[in-house]
């Protein structure tokens, strides 16, 4: 008989429960425990980095996780990107202002990467940009307005004087 885990954690600044299998991947449980479909499942291997969401700042692939490793951490998906009156993060605002997705699927684990990224390197140089994206594939293969739109977070976070995940908050669903 499957046993059954409690876990407590929190997602996008709000305490979550889950009554859990130990196998339940971090991406089941945000995706159909807790309704986050922003994280996106791609290749289900580790490959694609679609499924990148935050553990307490830093990037990890969901589909690799089992939601129990989870338990006690705070945990960011796309959905906390945004500031809670749902303005968006300078990361989602560069992507969107540099056309740094087409599709779209690719995006939220995009976003996560590089909220982390530009956290780490506040400044990255082209090749830093690279490495720094290389673990996320885009099948719409945009990586050019990708590479642009990961430098102008890095301006529009130095313009602010804030750090990437500064406007993570409240998701705006108990
Ligand atoms: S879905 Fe997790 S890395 Fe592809
Ligand atoms: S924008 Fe389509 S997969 Fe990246």
């Amino acid at each position: 008989m499957e046993e059954f885990h409690d876990i407590a954690l929190t997602v996008n600044g709000v305490h979550r429960t889950a009554r859990v299998p130990a196998r339940r991947l971090l991406s089941d449980l945000l995706r159909h425990d807790l309704g986050l479909t922003g994280t996106h499942v791609g290749c289900e291997h580790g490959v694609c980095g679609c499924c990148t969401v935050l553990m307490d700042g830093d990037p990890v692939r969901s589909c690799l996780t089992f939601a129990v490793t989870a338990a006690g951490h705070d945990v960011t998906t796309v959905e906390g990107l945004a500031a809670p009156d749902g303005t968006p993060s300078p990361v989602q605002r560069a992507f969107r202002e540099c056309h740094g997705l087409q599709c779209g699927f690719c995006t939220p684990g995009f976003l996560c990467t590089v909220t982390a990224l530009l956290r780490e390197t506040p400044r990255p140089t082209e090749d830093e940009v690279l490495e720094g994206i290389s673990g996320n594939l885009c099948r719409c293969t945009g990586y050019q307005n990708i590479v642009k739109s990961v430098h102008r977070a890095a301006e529009l976070l130095a313009e602010a004087g804030v750090d990437a995940d500064a406007g993570a908050g409240p998701e705006g669903e108990a």
